[in-house]
């Protein structure tokens, strides 16, 4: 089955991200979907400005620019996934959400239509078995800066089948991306490493063992991580940082995993990062 219209559930950084890909590098039509004008046109113009990057660099021209965008349509009703074959939902890493998304999507989308989840960590299991089409369910994991990227965590959940699973891995690759399959646990592989690195990162901040400055650059400098963990926390959203290990604490039941309470206490003060302009770091002059 050929995937010629994508359906994407969120336009935030991780929706925009794999809308843009589906339509550039996958050739898709896409449905970007979000509760409000707002957060589409936002979604839209983060698409606009990654895509002007890559023609001042010469790897696009205007040309293909106007021929992506023109390729993403966007949409402030659910319904409007009736003309998705595929759907990705990347909305806000909450489970009551979620879950809801999938009710209203298995209503919506016709039969045989996949729903992948780009949760960083809600089990795919539970989420499929909110739907009436649990085989068609599955995790389907993009990285952020979603366009940059090289990986897609695939997630089978307990009853994903096989032609659900080669779909979204076809898919995956169509994106320019390299498919890596994993099981259902909390956090699959990626989260269930990197967020208590980034946890316990949070706790040598609290305990006064360095700076954000000093912590980052020791794990820049010595052990060459692109970005240090206080950075791409700041990166990847506090309050997404929280949830992630606030299930792997729920989920996996050892203390080990318990989140930090500066981080609960920068979530509380609205601190969420890069997106609100202020988290381990200040961005509101950028
Ligand atoms: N969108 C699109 N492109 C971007 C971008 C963005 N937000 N940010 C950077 N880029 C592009 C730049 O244009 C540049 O492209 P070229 O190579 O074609 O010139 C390239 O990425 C490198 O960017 P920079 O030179 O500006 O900066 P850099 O070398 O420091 O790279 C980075 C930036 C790619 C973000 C790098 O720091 C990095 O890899 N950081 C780690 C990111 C990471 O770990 N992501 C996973 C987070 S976990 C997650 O997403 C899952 C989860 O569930 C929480």
């Amino acid at each position: 089955m050929e995937v010629k219209t994508m359906g994407i559930v969120g336009a935030g950084q991780m929706g925009n991200g794999i809308a843009q890909v589906a339509a550039h590098q996958g050739g898709c039509e896409v449905i970007m979907h979000d509760i409000a004008e707002e957060f589409v046109a936002k979604g839209l113009a983060t698409i606009s400005k990654n895509l002007d990057r890559l023609v001042a660099k010469e790897k696009l021209t205007a040309g293909d620019k106007g021929a992506i965008l023109k390729r993403i349509r966007t949409s402030t009703k659910i319904e409007d996934m009736t003309g998705a074959d595929f759907v990705v939902e990347a909305a806000t890493e909450r489970e009551d959400l979620k879950l809801g998304i999938f009710r209203k999507l298995d209503e919506c989308c016709a039969p045989g239509v996949v729903l992948a989840s780009n949760t960083s960590s809600i089990p795919i299991t539970r989420i499929a078995a909110a739907t009436k089409r649990p085989e068609l369910v599955i995790g389907m994991h993009f990285m952020n800066p979603v366009p940059v990227m090289r990986l897609v965590e695939i997630i089978r959940g307990l009853a994903t089948s096989q032609p659900a699973f080669e779909l979204t891995e076809g898919l995956a690759k169509k994106f320019g991306k390299t498919p890596v399959a994993c099981n259902d646990f909390p956090g699959f592989v990626s989260n269930r490493i990197l967020l208590p690195m980034i946890n316990e990162a949070v706790y040598a901040l609290y305990e006064g063992v360095g700076t954000a400055e000093a912590i980052d650059s020791i794990m820049e400098l010595g052990m060459n991580h692109p970005m240090g963990p206080l950075k791409l926390a700041d990166l990847i959203g506090l309050d997404t940082c929280l949830a992630i290990m606030d299930v792997l604490h729920k989920g996996l039941g050892d203390s080990k995993y318990r989140p930090c309470p500066l981080l609960k206490k920068y979530v509380d003060a609205g601190y969420l990062g890069r997106k609100s302009g202020r988290g381990f770091y200040d961005y509101r002059n950028q």
